[in-house]
């Protein structure tokens, strides 16, 4: 468990996420100006999928009901999963299409500037509030990291080159 030392607390873990998945959106950009080819697109969106379904699920079981129950906002709390939510139906949009499909490129942007929108409000809302909040932020990192790699885990069971955690 010694990587969960990497992060403050629960914000500056879920933040890094944010940060990786920009990249991921720069890159995405980047091939398109370049008009690359589907097949090199593709596996860049996957992952920006796949890392953005993790996100979101260890922010709706772990992060967010306990920061709800902290700041008591309910109408931001609620926001919040309702943007997720548009996220999860374009993400299902775009893992159904090929990135040959007319219109692929525009979703995974249009993707991206929801997701941009979203980390916005949680750090200049939920992640400032959650920080003021009594709440133990340190203490929600081995959790919120442990959920995560066992849910990358199960998303892609020999897509990684890094060790594959066996569950037998
Ligand atoms: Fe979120
Ligand atoms: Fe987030």
């Amino acid at each position: 468990m010694t990587e969960t030392v990497a992060y403050e607390d629960a914000v500056d873990l879920l933040d890094a996420d944010h940060k990786a998945v920009k990249k991921l959106f720069i890159n995405f950009n980047a091939l398109c100006e370049d008009n690359a080819p589907a097949d090199q697109k593709q596996p860049i969106a996957q992952r920006i999928c796949q890392e953005l379904t993790v996100h979101a699920q260890i922010e709706e079981e772990i992060f967010y009901p306990q920061v709800r129950e902290a700041i008591g906002d309910d109408a931001l709390m609620d926001d919040a999963l309702e943007e997720h939510n548009e996220a999860k139906q374009m993400i299902a949009k775009i893992q159904a299409m090929d990135a040959s499909d007319e219109g692929y490129d525009a979703m995974v942007k249009a993707l991206g500037t929801l997701i941009d929108h979203h980390v916005l409000n949680e750090r200049e809302q939920i992640f400032l509030q959650a920080r003021n909040a009594p709440l133990d932020l340190r203490g929600m990192v081995p959790e919120l990291f442990a959920r995560k790699k066992q849910l990358q885990a199960e998303a892609k069971p020999a897509a990684s080159p890094r060790k594959k955690r066996e569950a037998a």
